[in-house]
C-alpha cells in the first residue's frame, strides 16, 4: 500500500465519456475516486447527485470517496447506503456544526471525514478528532475544477498534520493540485491528494501516479 494516495476527480472529466474517464483511472493505478457532490446552495455550482455515484461506482472496483458540497440537512441520507467507503462534509454545511452528520456517517459503517473551506481555521477541527477518519483541506473555494491552489494551504497542511499527531487519520488536500506543488503538498503532509483538472489533461497519468506512490 503507498504511503500517499492518489484520487482524482470524476467532476473534472468529460461527462460525455464516463467509461473513458474510469478507465483512465484504471490505468493509472489510482487509489480512489473522488465525488465532488455540489447543490448549488452551499456552493454555487451543481455537479450531480446520488443516481450518477450510484451507477458509475456499480461498474467500479476502485473504492470511492464523496465530497459533500452540500447543504446537509437533509440532504445527507441519500449518501449513506453508497458504495463510497469515505463520506466528507463540510464543517461550514450546517447551522448546528457536524457532529450528528459525523454519527450518521460512522454508524452506516463508513469512514467519517471533515472538510474546512480556505477561510475556516483549523482549530474548528479540534473537537472531532477522536471521531473521524479523514480531514479535507481545500486549498481553492469548493466550487469548480481548474482555479489556482492557495498557497496559504501549505501552511493550513502543516498545522492539521501537527494537529493529528498519531492519530488514524487520513489528510487529503484538494483543489488546484498539479504536477507543480504537489510534492509541497506532501511535504507539508498530506498523504491523500485529490487531483482533478491536471490529472486529465495530463499526458501522463500512470506515470504521475506512480511518481506519487513512490514517495515514502
Ligand atoms: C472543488 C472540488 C475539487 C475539484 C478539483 O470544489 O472539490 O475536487 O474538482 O479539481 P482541480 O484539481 O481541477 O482543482
Ligand atoms: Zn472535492
Amino acid at each position: 500500500m503507498p504511503r500517499v494516495k492518489v484520487a482524482p476527480s470524476i467532476f473534472a472529466a468529460d461527462f460525455a465519456d464516463m467509461p473513458g474517464a474510469f478507465r483512465l483511472l484504471h490505468d493509472a493505478g489510482a487509489d480512489c475516486v473522488h465525488y465532488d457532490v455540489m447543490d448549488g446552495r452551499f456552493v454555487p455550482n451543481i455537479s450531480f447527485g446520488p443516481k450518477f455515484i450510484e451507477d458509475v461506482s456499480a461498474k467500479t472496483e476502485i473504492p470511492g470517496d464523496t465530497h459533500l458540497m452540500i447543504d446537509l440537512s437533509p440532504g445527507i441520507d441519500a449518501y449513506l447506503g453508497q458504495k463510497p467507503s469515505y463520506i466528507t462534509v463540510h464543517y461550514e454545511a450546517s447551522a448546528e456544526g457536524p457532529d450528528k452528520y459525523i454519527d450518521m456517517i460512522t454508524r452506516a459503517g463508513k469512514t467519517a471525514g471533515i472538510s474546512i473551506k480556505p477561510g475556516t481555521s483549523p482549530e474548528t477541527l479540534a473537537p472531532y478528532l477522536d471521531r473521524i477518519g479523514l480531514i479535507l483541506i481545500m486549498s481553492v473555494e469548493p466550487g469548480f475544477s481548474g482555479q489556482k491552489f492557495m498557497p496559504a494551504s501549505l501552511g493550513r497542511i502543516e498545522t492539521v498534520r501537527k494537529m493529528i499527531g498519531g492519530r488514524d487519520i487520513l489528510l487529503q488536500v484538494d483543489g488546484g493540485v498539479c504536477r507543480e506543488n504537489y510534492r509541497d503538498v506532501i511535504a507539508a503532509g498530506a498523504d491523500f491528494i485529490v487531483i482533478g483538472s491536471a490529472f486529465f489533461k495530463d499526458k501522463d497519468p500512470a506515470g504521475w501516479v506512480n511518481e506519487i506512490h513512490l514517495i515514502g
